[in-house]
């Protein structure tokens, strides 16, 4: 109560600045909320310096003049859109009308990560739960995960397993950490009453990992909590890799430098320029929630423009295509008429890939075609329904050789309830029934953390999957053997293998549209009228080597089959050694089984 009072006094406050801000000299933050709670205050309030425009023109524009402010390039990210996001507002009522006993503990949960602002404040101002109930009335709650929330975490647990699943630490003190020494303070003092000041903990991985680390409770179908179980491990992965070693964390990649001098604030005319600058990109793989979000942005109430949705799509395409995996194709003859192809698929990412939340997956699509014919297709999808076809019920296995057009490779988690059956719903997830998304670079099964980021399934078999030649691990890498038989090797084959990715999987979509909620019906409302065709992150084709010119069992290559083959044969067994032609029954070895079937060829 006392909260909502000290909002509303805010709002008509805040009207007042905003009137004077859009009819003032500086036409800046515009759409972004002004208001100000206890612990918070929006992210227009930053905006107003943080942006360019104001005394200094020049200010946060980048070596072309393009602005890059951190409030532009934030405010068409998921996460300032994390509480806008329909498949968020669907999934927790989903969950709800799942185990409706537990709705406070749901929304409570919930909220941590994707409205921060208020559920944070609520639990200082004492409230055991906060509830969902009228967040859209709530700009703090609508500003998503803001300026005024990353920058106050404080240092004190960051990496302790008790800061993770959003138990970041924000104290009344209105500090707002950055990674520059000695900041002018005053003017932003003033102006927001929040002072600035540097600590190098604002740029750790820890910092991320407070919220992308995330444990969720799990029940039987009783709906008795019984434990919790990794949702989203981004943190924990990266943890595992080679990259803490050398460097390189979240904001490497996700908040990419400009080496350029900027200075950082439109205000005072005086400031000097900073570098190396962070830019807020915080782009990942969610191409299709960004679409979603700029194609009904008006109803949905986003801050941004299309332009800006447009921008960060760019650098999610970006980084999808040119940072995350790349594919190769070995190919060879595996006998006289089976064609084989190593496709190796190399994670670039600071963590598996596909990472963090259950409902993402990629796969490989690969096909031989003649100038004419396709002859074999693994991962093909219906461009209707996104799914891919040929799928194997409860999942498709992890395959380490393919030699069947319904076998597809798909990296994905498939999370399963208690009593091993798959289940998308969050609050049933006990664990993982397959895990073969694949591990970044340096990854081991004795590194730390293991557990809660354990390979499952068929990929822990593999003897290529995450090893190098040698059968080190930790090579971020994947190796599938594809074997495509009864083809002609006077033929020429064409290989293409595409690597494809997509943000939510027909199978989690079926466990969502159990739930009949409003929210769940709106966002298939939305999801109808957008395509969930998978993004292609990599592709490459090869001609295929010609084939051995003979006819099976010919070994002497004079176009007849005769005992002077058989003796060639025998020998060449008894010798150890390959027999050109000599794989009669296709299984890659010359044995007595090839002899029979080539003295059943002669005879007839
Ligand atoms: C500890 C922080 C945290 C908590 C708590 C949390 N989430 Fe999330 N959630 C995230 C992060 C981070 C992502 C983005 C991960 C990614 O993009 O892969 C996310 C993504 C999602 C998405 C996917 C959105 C999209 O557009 O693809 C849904 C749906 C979702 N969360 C639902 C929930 C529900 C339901 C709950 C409560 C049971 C919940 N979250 C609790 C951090 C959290
Ligand atoms: C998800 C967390 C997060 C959010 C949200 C966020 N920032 Fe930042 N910000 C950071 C981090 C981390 C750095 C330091 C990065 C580094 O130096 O590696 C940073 C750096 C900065 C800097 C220093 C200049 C630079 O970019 O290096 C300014 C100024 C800044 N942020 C302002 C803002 C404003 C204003 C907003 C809201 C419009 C905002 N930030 C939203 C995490 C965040
Ligand atoms: C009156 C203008 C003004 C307002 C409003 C303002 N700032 Fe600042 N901010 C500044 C100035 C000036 C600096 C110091 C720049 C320097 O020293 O190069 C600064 C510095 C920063 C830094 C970098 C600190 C460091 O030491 O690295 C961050 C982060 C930041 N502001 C975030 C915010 C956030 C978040 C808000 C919203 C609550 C905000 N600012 C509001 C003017 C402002
Ligand atoms: C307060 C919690 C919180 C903190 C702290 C936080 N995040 Fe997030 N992050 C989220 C949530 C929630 C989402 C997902 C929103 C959604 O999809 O609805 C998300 C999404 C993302 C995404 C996915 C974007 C996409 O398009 O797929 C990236 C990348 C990301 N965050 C990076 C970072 C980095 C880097 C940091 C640290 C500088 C950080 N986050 C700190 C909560 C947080
Ligand atoms: C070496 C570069 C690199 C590092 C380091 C890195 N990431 Fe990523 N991250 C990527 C790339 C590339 C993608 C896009 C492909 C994907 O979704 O896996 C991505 C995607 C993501 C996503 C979005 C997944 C989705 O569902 O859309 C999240 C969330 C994320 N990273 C969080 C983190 C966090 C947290 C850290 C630090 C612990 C981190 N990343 C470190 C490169 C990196």
């Amino acid at each position: 109560m006392k909260y909502l009072k000290v909002q509303i006094c805010n709002t008509l406050w805040q009207f007042a600045i905003v009137t004077l801000m859009v009819t003032g000299p500086f036409l800046v933050g515009q759409g972004l909320p002004t208001e100000t709670s206890v612990l918070f205050a929006g992210s227009g309030v930053c905006a107003s310096c943080h942006e360019p425009g104001g005394p200094n023109p020049g200010a946060l524009l980048g070596p072309d003049g393009e602005d890059v402010s951190p409030t532009t390039q934030w405010r068409s990210t998921m996460m300032a859109n994390a509480a806008r996001d329909p498949l968020w507002r669907a999934k927790v009522s989903a969950e709800i009308s799942g185990f409706p006993a537990l709705q406070q503990i749901i929304e409570d949960k919930c909220t941590t990560c994707h409205t921060p602002m208020p559920r944070t404040e609520a639990h200082y101002l004492g409230n055991e739960y906060y509830s969902i109930d009228g967040i859209e009335e709530d700009p703090l709650a609508m500003d998503g995960v803001s300026c005024t929330l990353c920058h106050q975490i404080m240092a004190d647990n960051m990496g302790l397993d008790e800061s993770f699943s959003g138990h970041y630490q924000i104290n009344e003190d209105h500090i707002i950490y950055g990674p520059y020494t000695n900041p002018v303070a005053n003017p932003m003092i003033n102006q927001s009453g929040y002072t600035p000041v540097y600590s190098e903990h604002i740029e750790s991985s820890e910092l991320c990992a407070t919220c992308h680390t995330l444990f969720t409770p799990y029940v039987d179908s009783s709906g008795t909590i019984l434990g919790e179980a990794p949702e989203q491990t981004p943190y924990l992965e990266w943890l595992n890799s080679s990259f803490p070693a050398d460097g390189v964390g979240c904001q490497t990649c996700h908040m990419p430098y400009l080496f350029d001098p900027i200075v950082i604030s439109n205000r005072p005319n005086s400031l000097g320029s900073r570098t190396p600058y962070a830019q807020h990109y915080f782009v990942g793989g969610n191409i299709f929630m960004l679409k979603l979000l700029k194609q009904f942005g008006g109803e949905l109430g986003v801050t941004a423009s299309e332009a800006n949705f447009d921008s960060t799509i760019a650098l999610t395409y970006r980084l999808l295509q040119n940072e995350t995996a790349e594919i190769t194709l070995d190919p060879s003859w595996y006998s006289s008429q089976t064609l084989q192809v190593g496709v190796r698929v190399q994670n670039n990412t600071g963590h598996k890939f596909p990472t963090a939340y259950p409902s993402r997956r990629a796969w490989i699509k690969l096909m031989v075609t003649t100038d004419t014919d396709t002859v074999f297709t693994s991962g093909d999808w219906d461009p209707q329904t996104g799914q891919i076809n040929g799928l194997d019920t409860p999942y498709e296995p992890h395959h380490n050789i393919i030699d069947s057009p319904d076998q597809v490779q798909i990296y994905q988690p498939i999370p399963q309830n208690v009593y091993g059956d798959p289940t998308f719903t969050l609050l049933m997830i006990s664990g993982y029934a397959k895990d073969n998304r694949i591990p970044p670079i340096g990854f081991t099964t004795d590194g730390p953390h293991y557990d809660s980021t354990a390979v499952a399934g068929n990929a822990l078999s593999d003897p290529d999957f995450n090893r190098d030649e040698s059968g080190a691990e930790g090579s971020g890498s994947d190796i599938i053997t594809y074997r495509i038989g009864s083809l002609d090797p006077l033929q020429q084959y064409y290989i293409t293998a595409e690597l494809l990715y997509q943000s939510v999987s027909p199978e989690y979509l079926a466990d969502l549209e159990q739930y009949d909620t409003p929210e769940v019906n709106a966002f298939f409302g939305y999801y109808n009228q957008v395509t969930n065709a998978p993004v292609v992150i990599d592709e490459t084709s090869s001609l295929a080597p010609m084939g051995d010119v003979c006819l099976p069992g010919d070994l002497n290559d004079d176009n007849l089959l005769d005992v002077l083959d058989i003796v060639l044969l025998v020998n060449c067994i008894l010798e150890g050694e390959s027999c050109s032609c000599g794989d009669l029954n296709e299984d890659g070895v010359n044995d007595v089984l090839d002899v029979v079937g080539l003295v059943g060829l002669i005879i007839g």
